[in-house]
């Protein structure tokens, strides 16, 4: 069956990476419809725009985007269109998975971290307080909890438990300190516990939650937690597997879901063909579940952790010398190898 998406190639590393994605899908069968549009610093080049119209229409029309990375230029310069889309389409949930693809500090890590996208202190709620002649001697920032937005992540992290047959959920917060604003999150988090009796529940406070993932995160196996803290140990997750070149997200809302790699535009290797694919190919295996194409999501996963933990074709990132696309030819060949002998 063929499934229409938006494409939004992205800037740097995005069009190789994309490319090599799509390479990897198309031999697992499954045929994408691709409606693709620029995004970023190439949509301002060509369109005078960051994020156009008719990026918004598509994703509207088609319900999933895969999306490369864009690039967001640091102080003035134009809002980050990855806010933007996240803000458009109310995104609200930041799902991260990250596995063990090769022998490295860790043998079995298999966690899913389930991130607040909206709310928290990312609302971006700023001023300065001035005293006397100093304007700037203090800034406040305004953190954001509500009910509503507490009892929807926390159900969809419980959802995907059950939708993914996961044993435990694990709150993450600060309420010994942030008794209302974080005291709510954990609040609304039990109560919803409540609906799911058959998967374990706990929760835990964020400073010592970073320090048990690194002495042994098989102890995890969903976390649920505010925007900052996911932000922050979203990274940590992707550092146990390998790096950014390994950690796959998807920004899911209420019919439309944007699938993406975890890493940037990568200046500094772009249009070099080096850049490592792994992420977005996970990012799409998140995609084709997505589109309920689970048998394909399987091949092309298992396919890039055995070209991974054969350990032959490793990209420059990972110590090996492997070109995008020998890697992305090894992958299809594993598929492909995969599928003459079933
Ligand atoms: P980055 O992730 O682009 O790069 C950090 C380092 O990791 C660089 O040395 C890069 O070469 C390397 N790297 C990243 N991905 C790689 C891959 N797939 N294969 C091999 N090496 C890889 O982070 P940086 O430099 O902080 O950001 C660059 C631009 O990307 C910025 O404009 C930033 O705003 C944007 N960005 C966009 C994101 C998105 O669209 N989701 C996420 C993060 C950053
Ligand atoms: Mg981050």
């Amino acid at each position: 069956m063929a499934h229409e998406i938006t494409l939004l190639p992205g800037d740097g590393i995005g069009p190789e990476v994309t490319q090599a994605t799509l390479r990897a899908v198309e031999a697992t069968g499954v045929t994408l419809v691709l409606d693709e549009h620029k995004a970023g610093v190439s949509a301002l080049e060509a369109k005078g725009e960051p994020l156009p119209a008719s990026v918004l229409d598509s994703i509207r029309r088609t319900g999933v985007a895969l999306k490369g990375p864009l690039t967001t230029p640091s102080g003035a310069g134009f809002r980050s269109v990855n806010v933007a889309l996240r803000q458009e389409f109310d995104l609200y949930a930041n799902v991260r998975p990250v596995r063990t693809m090769f022998p490295g500090r860790y043998r079995d890590v298999d966690l899913v971290l389930v991130r607040e996208n909206t709310e928290g202190l990312y609302v971006g709620v700023e001023h300065y307080i001035g005293v006397g002649q100093d304007r700037k001697a203090a800034a406040e920032s305004v953190m954001i909890v509500t009910r509503f937005g507490s009892e929807r992540i926390v159900r969809y992290a419980f959802e995907y438990a059950r939708r993914h047959a996961r044993r435990k959920v694990t709150l993450v917060h600060k309420a010994n300190i942030l008794k209302l604003t974080q005291g709510l999150f954990l609040e609304a988090g039990r109560e919803i516990a409540k609906g799911y009796p058959e998967i374990a529940f706990e929760d835990r406070i964020i400073d010592a939650t970073a320090m048990q993932l690194v002495l042994g995160p098989s102890k995890f196996d969903v976390l649920v937690t505010e925007n900052m803290f996911g932000d922050i140990l979203s990274d940590e997750l992707a550092g146990l597997v390998g790096g950014l070149g390994f950690a796959p997200a998807a920004n899911v809302g209420s019919g439309v879901a944007i699938f993406e790699a975890v890493h940037g535009s990568a200046p500094d290797i772009a249009g070099q063909g080096v850049a490592n694919p792994t992420a977005l190919m996970l990012a799409a295996c998140l995609l084709l579940e997505h589109l309920d194409e689970a048998p394909a999501a399987q091949r092309l996963r298992a396919a890039v952790q055995g070209v991974w933990q054969e350990g032959r074709v490793r990209t420059r990132d990972a110590g090996g010398r492997a070109s995008t696309a020998e890697f992305t030819e090894a992958v299809c060949a594993r598929i492909r190898g995969a599928q003459s002998s079933a």
